[in-house]
């Protein structure tokens, strides 16, 4: 039990009472006053992870912009907690955008991506100078030139590429391959540079890449590094193109069972950093800037799903399931990409684990299975379960599958809980139908 706990936030602990305490906060008290599902956010995970990237990647390379994914989730709260700490933010619709500029976050600090940008979307990155458009195929580059043109800004733009690089991940979240809807492919992309240079109402500042999501290996990241460094050089000798700045997108992977260890971020860094500079002097380019995008990484391990136990029922020499009142439409992740989490019993921290179980979700769906087969101290109706390694991906792919209400997001530090995020009401559900 003790060594599952380093999945568990920063801050985590345990009570006399036997409690999960996280933030200084009982989570069991937490649930009894906010309900279940809850989830829970620990504000010195999150300032620590924030800390740690630019402080791993900058003792190493000055020049580094970190930049958080946003689609990992977003909202007014956090926002405020990744500006106070020196973020930027990759949004990739108007809706992330409009979360932004609710918390008054700098437009000179935001990227836009997305394969299908609308032109509402670019006429608003352009109208409010973020700092940079990431264009993703001709068809964007030709809408924004025309666009920039009547407005008379010019803005900073990159290409992302896709470098052709598989990072062996789950293929849904694999995204560096020839064949993705991704990016631009490497053949196309001599002809991209050069209309986008000779755009007078562009700049093209730099290249960008993203090849998956939690990588778990160096060489993926390094072979798209000198993919992309070597088109750069051949792109300088063609046209005159300087590479000011090369964004490596995001994928830095998490633990979230202790089956699986992951490397630190200052692997990452180590690798990532020492293969731009080497590949950089081999082909006598300047050292561009480099931005990089953890979304997962930032958010992950801060976030704490808590649930209470409901029905439970034993299929004798089979199964135990231990159903609880959330599941797959407060978390997708282990219904899409099968993927594997711990659990606690959060008023039964110091128990003994005592039997195999599985954690059912409430949804009508055979797959709605939050964690299979796991040790647990013997649980009863009412317990409360708590599942770590919730913050990334499970709020923004949320639904309300069986008109079941999006629960309830708090802040925790230093002995004291915020609601960020109040549970939604039934009056939510309907307030969009018409009779
Ligand atoms: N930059 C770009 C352009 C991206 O598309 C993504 C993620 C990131 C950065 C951040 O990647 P991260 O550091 O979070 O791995 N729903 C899936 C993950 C989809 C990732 C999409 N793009 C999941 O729950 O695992």
């Amino acid at each position: 039990m003790v060594q599952r706990q380093s999945t568990l936030p920063l801050s985590a602990g345990v009570s006399k009472k036997g409690h999960l305490v996280i933030g200084g906060c009982d989570t069991v008290e937490l649930v009894a006053e906010y309900g279940t599902p809850l989830y829970l956010f620990d504000e010195f995970t999150l300032r620590n992870k924030c800390q740690e990237f630019k402080a791993e990647f900058r003792q190493r390379y000055a020049d580094t912009t970190v930049i958080y994914a946003s689609k990992a989730f977003l909202n007014g709260a956090l926002a405020v907690i990744l500006r106070e700490e020196g973020l930027g933010l990759d949004v990739v619709s108007d809706g992330e955008f409009a979360i932004a500029r609710s918390a008054d976050f700098p437009m000179d600090m935001v990227y836009l991506h997305g394969n299908n940008k609308s032109a509402e979307e670019l006429n608003m990155a352009i109208k409010h100078h973020i700092s940079r458009i990431v264009v993703d195929s001709q068809n964007e580059l030709e809408m924004l030139a025309a666009m920039a043109e009547e407005t008379g800004h010019i803005p900073d733009i990159m290409l992302r590429l896709t470098p052709g690089v598989d990072a062996h991940t789950h293929e849904h979240i694999t995204t560096g391959i020839i064949g993705s809807k991704f990016g631009i492919p490497l053949f196309a992309a001599d002809e991209m540079v050069k209309k986008a240079m000779s755009a007078p109402n562009l700049n093209l500042v730099g290249l960008h890449f993203h090849i998956g999501s939690l990588i778990t290996e160096s060489q993926p990241y390094q072979e798209a590094i000198e993919i992309v460094l070597d088109f750069a050089a051949d792109m300088k000798q063609k046209h005159g193109f300087e590479l000011e700045e090369l964004d490596i997108g995001g994928g830095f992977a998490v633990q979230y069972t202790m089956g699986e260890p992951v490397p630190p971020v200052s692997f990452y860094a180590e690798t990532i950093v020492s293969r731009l500079i080497s590949r950089c002097r081999r082909l006598e380019l300047s050292l561009p800037m480099l931005t990089i995008e953890p979304g997962r990484a930032i958010v992950a391990q801060a976030g704490v799903a808590l649930y209470k136990t409901g029905v439970i029922k034993d299929i004798p020499g089979i199964k135990r399931y231990i159903s609880v009142d959330g599941g797959m439409a407060d978390n997708i992740r282990p219904a899409l990409y099968g993927s594997p989490y711990e659990a606690f019993v959060a008023n039964k921290m110091l128990e003994e684990e005592a039997e195999q179980v599985t954690i059912a979700g409430r949804f009508c769906e055979s797959g709605d299975i939050l964690v299979k087969d796991i040790n647990l101290p013997p649980i009863t109706r009412g317990d409360i379960i708590a599942i770590p390694v919730c913050g990334a991906y499970s709020l923004p792919l949320q639904s309300n599958y069986n008109a079941s209400l999006k629960p309830a997001v708090i802040l925790v530090k230093e002995g004291k809980e915020r609601l960020i995020r109040r549970r939604q009401t039934y009056e939510d559900l309907t307030s969009c139908d018409l009779f």
